[in-house]
Formats: C-alpha cells, sequence, structure tokens
C-alpha cells in the first residue's frame, strides 16, 4: 500500500502529537522529514522517529522525498511555509490559523488559485469532532427550525505569558470564528467586541481578559462567544444555537460521574490534546487519504483560512477603537472555492 511521505515543520506541542499522532495512529503515512528552530528538539524527534532533521524548513518542504506539508509553527511563520508548499506543488495541512495578517492570506489565496488545483488545507479539527458534526445535521434537518442565536464559550485552563488581547482573538477565538460560520453555513456581516470586568487571574499589561466576540450574520442570526484565557478549571468548548422551534447544544465529551461524600463530580478536559482527540485523528486520516487519492481536502480550504482571519482582523480593530460595531464586508468566493 502506497504510503505518503509526510514533513513537519515546527515542533512544539501540537508538532509533535501531530508526529506522534501520524505515525502511530494515522494508516498510509510516514513521517520523512522534520524542521524545527529548536535544532536540539528536532534533532531528538528526528532520531525518535526515524526522520531526517532539516534545519530549514524551505529546504525540507523542497526536498523531494517529502510528498505531503504539513505546518505546526508558531502563526507567524504559517504563511511563508503555505506559500513555499504552493510554490513546491506540495498538499500542505497548516494548523490554525492560516496567517496572522489578511495581505499573506490574500497572498496564499492568489497563489493557490494561480497554481489551479486547491492544496491547502487548514486545521480548524472542530469541523471533524463528532459533536459539532451532529450539531451541524440537527441544524441542517431543521428539528431546531430557524437558527436564531448561538451562545458560546471558549475557555482555556490558563495561557502562555506570551498571550495578548489581540491573539486571544486571533488564535484562540479564530476557532469559534470558522466552526460557527461552517456550522450556519453563513458569513458575518458585522461584529463587535464588548470587554467585560478584568479578570484577576489573567490580568496583564497587553491582555484584556476575557473578551465577548458578538457577530451577526447574513441570515440576521446573532452570535455572542466568550473567550477566556484563564478558566482556572479545564478547557471549556460550549456552543447552544438557539431555533424558533427548540435549541441544540454541544454534547460535552463523555466523562465517568462519581457520587461521594454527598457529592456528585465528573471530570472536565485539561486542554486541546484531549477534549479534541477524536476530531484530530479523524482530521488527518482524512487528510491523509484525501492526499493519497489526489482529492481536494475536505477541510476548512484557504478561503475558510482567510474568511477567518479577516473577521479576526476586524474584530481586533474594533476592539482597539472602543468596541462600537463594525460592518465586516467579505470579498465575492471566487468560484475556485466553492
Ligand atoms: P508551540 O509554541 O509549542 O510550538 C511552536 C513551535 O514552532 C516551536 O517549537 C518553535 O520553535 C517552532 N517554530 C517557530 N518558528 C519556526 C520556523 N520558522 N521553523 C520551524 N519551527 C519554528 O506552539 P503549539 O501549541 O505547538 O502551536 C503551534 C501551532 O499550532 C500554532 O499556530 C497554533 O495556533 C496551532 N495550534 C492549533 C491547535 C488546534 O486546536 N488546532 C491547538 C494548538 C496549537
Amino acid at each position: 500500500m502506497k504510503e505518503l511521505q509526510i514533513g513537519v515543520v515546527g515542533l512544539g506541542a501540537i508538532g509533535r502529537e501531530h508526529v506522534k499522532r501520524l505515525t502511530e495512529r494515522i494508516t498510509g503515512c510516514r513521517v520523512v522529514a522534520v524542521s524545527e528552530v529548536n535544532q536540539e528538539v528536532g534533532r531528538k524527534v528526528a532520531e525518535q522517529y526515524g526522520a531526517k532533521f532539516y534545519e530549514d524548513g524551505e529546504e525540507l518542504i523542497n526536498s523531494p522525498e517529502v510528498e505531503a506539508v504539513m505546518v505546526t509553527t508558531w502563526d507567524p511563520a504559517h504563511a511563508q511555509y503555505v506559500m513555499a508548499s504552493i510554490k513546491a506543488g506540495k498538499y500542505v495541512f497548516c494548523e490554525k490559523p492560516l496567517a496572522t495578517e489578511v495581505a499573506e492570506c490574500e497572498e496564499i489565496i492568489k497563489a493557490e488559485e494561480a497554481f489551479g488545483k486547491r492544496i491547502v488545507q487548514v486545521g480548524f479539527m472542530r469541523r471533524f469532532d463528532p459533536g459539532y458534526v451532529e450539531l451541524k445535521k440537527t441544524i441542517e434537518e431543521g428539528k431546531i427550525g430557524l437558527p436564531l442565536i448561538v451562545h458560546a464559550c471558549h475557555r482555556n485552563m490558563t495561557h502562555e505569558a506570551t498571550m495578548t488581547s489581540e491573539m486571544s482573538i486571533k488564535n484562540s477565538g479564530v476557532h469559534e470564528i470558522d466552526v460557527l460560520r461552517w456550522l450556519l453555513d453563513d458569513d458575518y456581516v458585522s461584529g463587535q467586541v464588548v470587554l467585560p470586568r478584568q479578570s484577576s487571574i489573567s490580568a496583564k499589561e497587553g491582555l484584556q481578559d476575557p473578551q465577548i466576540m458578538m457577530l451577526r450574520t447574513k441570515k440576521g442570526i446573532c452570535i455572542d462567544v466568550e473567550i477566556s484565557q484563564s478558566s482556572g478549571y479545564g478547557y471549556d468548548i460550549q456552543c447552544e444555537v438557539v431555533g424558533d422551534l427548540g435549541t441544540a447544544k454541544l454534547p460535552d465529551p463523555p466523562r465517568v460521574i462519581t457520587k461521594t461524600d454527598c457529592t456528585k463530580a465528573s471530570g472536565i478536559m485539561p486542554g486541546w490534546e484531549t477534549r479534541f482527540i477524536e476530531a484530530y485523528n479523524i482530521e488527518m486520516q482524512d487528510w491523509v487519504d484525501t492526499v493519497l487519492a489526489d482529492e481536494t481536502p475536505h477541510g476548512a480550504s484557504a478561503w475558510d483560512g482567510y474568511m477567518a482571519c479577516l473577521t479576526a482582523t476586524i474584530l481586533g480593530e474594533c476592539r482597539a477603537e472602543g468596541g462600537t460595531s463594525k460592518e465586516i464586508t467579505l470579498p465575492e468566493k471566487p468560484e475556485f472555492y466553492n
């Protein structure tokens, strides 16, 4: 059976998780090359998995043994490696976000369109999460009637010291921006950021936490999403869609319920690694299968990554300008992305 030879650029937390996943869990592929700016880490991972280490990510992308690329560096380096992959004509899976700047997304869109074939997938893995998939099906079957309102929340247990107000939306909030657009099969027309009282736990210069993103869609659906960087109790992702016939809610992952000492308790996932493990596994197997079959990837496209970045950027401007609502004017989707 043919094995897809993958090169991975960036071996931090999720890069190492994905290398392990591709090696131990996903069928039909092999990690043959890795690159990481921290050479000690990079060489260690290369040795552990029998892959070749490249000091330079672009050299890895252009090497003949690499058939498909996975970009898992920090956010600001994504665009460079996605562009290099398109230039090399190789399928590329880029962890979210596609890029940090709107202009970079536009460059990627143009390059992919000029290449003439869709080869970019963005790692918005919630689109593969069984809970979100069921929620989407429930809405599409009309069980709750017309969707009117969405209440959602994204609570991280804790955040890195480098977290800023902008990143809170562009790095965490971007998941919500993408998954709700996909869930509702809709686009945004306006947005606003509301700033509640500052958390005493996560407060630091440059980080307003929590933030509430308010969005309105073309169909007129109103969305509120709480983004909190330091819940202190776990990684908690919630989504409730209110329709005119009923409501539908994203299920929590199943955990055992204990009853002891007059107390009923059940666990909460600590982070994305465990909360979305099934979504990552399904997403990655699907990506490998479609690339091997030379088919258009099923996950979020470069266009979706662009829409998410554009929306997050406008919301960031809105916050910086004091929170008043801003129109979100999106360019028309080219036929290439339909
Ligand atoms: P991390 O900070 O643990 O790792 C990033 C790694 O990239 C570091 O090891 C760094 O040295 C390396 N790096 C930076 N620039 C590089 C370059 N030019 N070439 C090669 N390596 C480079 O961050 P983490 O958590 O692993 O996140 C990586 C990416 O994955 C981020 O873009 C993040 O947004 C995304 N992510 C996605 C998640 C999801 O749920 N889909 C969850 C966690 C992260």
